[in-house]
């Protein structure tokens, strides 16, 4: 078994994750209420048999954790600390401190180094996934040490690629976030599902698009504008702070724009009041994220805050067993859409998500293996892939990838936000377009075999310019707001026409857009209060 990382595995985006990990583990909590949080959190978009199995499998997988050697936080009688998270109806978010994602990516990292029948290949990238014959039959990746291209043959291929975030400018995503494995995916037949849906992380520093984790407010962070209100108690009376996502960046952005933000543009979240020694022990990244890219000492005073993209709910369509639409190949994590964000996730579900799914997507990549024929990935494939990137290198004029990536980047950030107007989004298609046109002609002026980033650089942004497309594509043709997703000309849910799931497929005009319902098992959809 083979896993190939286009990074070393620990600076993979996963342990930028912050906040925590859900799990229903107190008696006095339940799988059921989780479940239902997720439910409302999607905005009635979750396929609920899907959401049943991430909430059912959330506390085993937790302990699993914890015994594989994650150091969470301890309440004082010993049992795992929970904090309060927001769309959440019970404090059920087990963390380590604010670097979660990092104690569990650690644990899982010194896992896979204890087993000697999983080789690592650190620091490739796939470049083109192959299929054939309705199957897939492996990947073709580069080394970033030699440029050497190279195939891998595979009876089964689980994506795991992460985001796509760096489609927009203003993210908290890290630069390796390229959608890199979506892109591949959709380029090979697969369906993309509710691509769309890209959530908006409330707390963001201005101009670093830095995350200020969920858990800020978990630990009783308070937002207020510059008149001094405590705004979202307008917005969501009963959950204020700590309502979903989506409602809390509406909430932001709202309050900026009608003239109640600071004269920066943003509002600050406060910490004052929970004291030094809570703010310096629970949430030490925060503070040095505050001081050291804000200039602020958030034990002493607000910090400047506004919305980022964060997370795509969309991603590689994906059955309940983590399979797709092509044979052999398997996706979870933020690359996959199972779904059970739908709309608009709720905060520490994504952790959660990944683990349950990337167990039962290995699990079940194994087993299809196991009785699969062998793989028939050729020279001839690897050529094919050695002639694009040759082509790529060889050309001699024209523009840098660096420009149209900006230039897609502030298209996203102005056009596609958090909210949609349906002229922005029709411009938007254009501008993604005559991009994609001008990205036929780019220049890679490193001509170098090693560690050559431009190169890769230029390969990232054709998957990016992909994934915008789809995912303006499916934003301009959802007449209604739901989630994440506000169209200021269709504001309210239509759950008539729209409770059904986008699925986008690659032509030669671009996305083809096809439509799935949603699995509904116990909750019958209603208005969402928090
Ligand atoms: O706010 C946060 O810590 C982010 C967590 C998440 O996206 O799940």
């Amino acid at each position: 078994m083979g896993v190939l990382s286009k990074l070393h595995p620990l600076r993979s985006h996963s342990g930028a994750a912050q906040g925590g990990i859900n799990a229903a583990l107190d008696p006095k909590d339940s799988v059921k209420d989780h479940v239902y949080d997720t439910v409302k959190g999607s905005d009635y978009l979750a396929d609920q048999d899907a959401a049943e199995i991430l909430c059912k499998e959330a506390g085993p997988t937790v302990i699993e954790m914890e015994h594989m050697g994650t150091i969470f936080n301890r309440a004082p009688d010993g049992s795992l600390d929970r904090r309060a998270f927001g769309g959440a109806s019970y404090n059920r978010t087990i963390y380590a401190a604010d670097r979660t994602g990092l104690a569990l990516l650690q644990a899982l990292y010194e896992e896979v180094g204890r087993d000697r029948k999983i080789r690592v290949y650190e620091e490739w990238d796939a470049i083109d996934l192959i299929v054939r014959d309705g199957r897939v039959q492996g990947v073709v990746a580069m080394e970033r040490k030699s440029g050497h291209i190279e195939g891998f043959a595979a009876k089964a291929v689980v994506l795991a690629t992460g985001p796509a975030g760096r489609i927009y400018g203003k993210t908290t995503n890290s630069h390796e976030s390229t959608g890199d494995g979506c892109a591949l995916a959709y380029r090979a037949g697969a369906f993309l599902k509710d691509m769309e849906f890209v959530q908006f992380h409330p707390t963001c520093l201005p101009h670093t698009s830095i995350l200020i984790t969920e858990g800020a407010r978990g630990e009783g962070g308070i937002l207020r504008n510059a008149k001094g209100e405590r705004f979202m108690e307008r917005y969501a009376p009963h959950f204020k702070e700590l309502a979903s996502r989506d409602v809390v960046s509406r909430a932001i952005v709202t309050e900026v724009r009608e003239g109640r933000g600071f004269p920066d543009g943003t509002v600050r979240l406060e910490l004052m009041h929970l004291g030094k020694e809570k703010v310096e022990s629970k949430l030490q990244e925060i503070v040095s994220y505050s001081r050291t890219f804000a200039g602020i000492d958030p034990v002493v005073e607000g910090i400047p805050v506004f919305p980022a993209q964060h997370y795509m709910m969309g991603g590689i369509s994906t059955n309940p067993k983590a399979e797709t639409n092509i044979s052999g190949l398997y996706a979870a994590g933020e690359a996959a859409c199972v779904s059970v964000h739908g709309a608009n996730r709720l905060g520490a579900n994504s952790l959660l998500e990944t683990l349950v799914y990337g167990k039962i997507a290995g699990q079940n990549a194994a087993a299809y293996a196991k009785t699969a024929t062998a793989s028939t990935l050729s020279q001839a494939d690897v050529e094919a892939s050695q002639n694009t990137v040759h082509a790529l290198l060889e050309r001699k004029d024209g523009e840098t990838p660096a420009k149209i990536r900006t230039e897609m980047q502030s298209t996203m950030d102005e056009l596609v936000g958090v909210y949609r107007h349906p002229d922005d989004l029709i411009n938007a298609i254009t501008r993604i377009s005559q991009l994609k046109v001008r990205y036929t002609k780019c220049i890679v002026t490193d001509k170098s075999t090693t560690f050559n980033l431009n190169l890769i650089e230029a390969i990232e942004l054709g998957h990016m310019l992909d994934l915008a497309e789809v995912i303006v594509a499916g934003a301009l043709a959802r007449t209604e707001s739901r989630g994440a997703h506000v169209r200021t000309d269709y504001p309210k849910r239509d759950d008539q026409k729209w409770m059904r799931h986008t699925l986008a497929s690659v032509t030669k005009e671009g996305p083809n857009l096809t439509y799935l319902p949603v699995t509904v098992t116990e909750f019958q959809p209603k208005e969402r209060a928090y």
